[in-house]
């Protein structure tokens, strides 16, 4: 495995393996950290209008030298501009502070299903995909019910669900279902999120010890042995390129079968999907 390296997607994209979140960075500190990104190896960058910081993010790409093909971009639509009548006119103020030509994948960034908007805007997306607007469509925070309804109705697969997913939190239960359907898993806050909880673990500690890798370079090691696209988010370059260092060395089952045991129904940061109701 390596940097470059990518998954297929159920569209037939590729994805890189890794991706850099940047969820939390002030607009006006994103280019700076998003260039430090792309100087450190990742080749695919994720944001959202919620995250307000896609205009930093899309001057990083623009100002890069690398060609705008070698890097994989991904925002996502509000749940706020589900409705048919904004979702293409928000797409269209995505690009805008972007300043790019085409997006590479764009998600729903909830279901919020107490709204009832999800399957409207996921036929948005797919009216986007068909224009050519859009590389790879998919969702975020959707449970396996959302998942199914958008494939009855409009039998296009989403290519991606991207989760809350790290040691304390890995979604057993649901990952079957993504695997039956060809739904890559993209994995926010894969370190635990804010404060870095599953880094703490002593268990991680001893494993990265016996590696001569960090914690966190662990941690990203497990999400790219079972085929999970981790997007860990850094403010500070050296962590960055720590994060990305994660190539040279594999964890043995028995670490794997022990990183399992730190899995818990209460680890999840962030609300699950049914009870995020509120629009953004
Ligand atoms: P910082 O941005 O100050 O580096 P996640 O990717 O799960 O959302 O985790 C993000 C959190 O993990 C942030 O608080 C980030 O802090 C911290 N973090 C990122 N990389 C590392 C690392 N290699 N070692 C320790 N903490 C890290």
């Amino acid at each position: 495995m390596s940097l470059a390296q990518t998954l297929v997607l159920n569209d037939g994209h590729s994805i890189p393996r890794l991706g850099f979140g940047v969820w939390r960075l002030p607009d006006d500190e994103t280019t700076a950290t998003v260039t430090a990104a792309l100087n450190a190896g990742y080749r695919h960058i994720d944001t959202a209008q919620a995250y307000g910081n896609e205009v930093g993010t899309g001057r990083a790409v623009r100002e890069s030298t690398l060609p705008r093909r070698d890097i994989f971009v991904t925002s996502k639509l509000r749940t706020a501009d589900f409705p048919p009548e904004k979702a293409r006119a928000s797409f269209n103020a995505t690009m805008d502070r972007l300043g790019l030509d085409d997006l590479d994948l764009f998600l729903l960034h909830w279901p919020v299903p107490a709204h009832d908007l999800y399957l409207d805007a996921w036929k948005t997306l797919i009216d986007l995909r068909a224009q050519g607007r859009v590389r790879s469509i998919g969702v975020s925070n959707f449970l396996p019910e959302h998942l199914k309804r958008l494939i009855d109705e409009t039998g296009v697969v989403p290519a991606v669900n991207q989760l809350e997913l790290h040691p304390s939190y890995a979604q057993r239960d649901i990952r079957d279902f993504h695997a039956q359907h060809g739904i890559a898993i993209q994995c926010y806050s894969p370190l635990g999120g804010e404060g870095a909880a599953v880094l703490a673990a002593p268990l991680i500690a001893q494993i990265a010890q016996n590696h001569s890798k960090s914690p966190a370079q662990v941690v990203i090691r497990w999400h790219l042995q079972q085929g999970l696209i981790p997007l860990p988010k850094s403010a500070t370059p050296k962590r960055i390129a720590e994060n990305a260092d994660v190539w040279d060395f594999d964890l043995s089952d028995q670490d794997m079968q022990q990183i399992a045991t730190l899995d818990r129904a209460d680890g999840k940061t962030l609300p699950r999907p049914e009870e995020m109701n509120t629009l953004f």
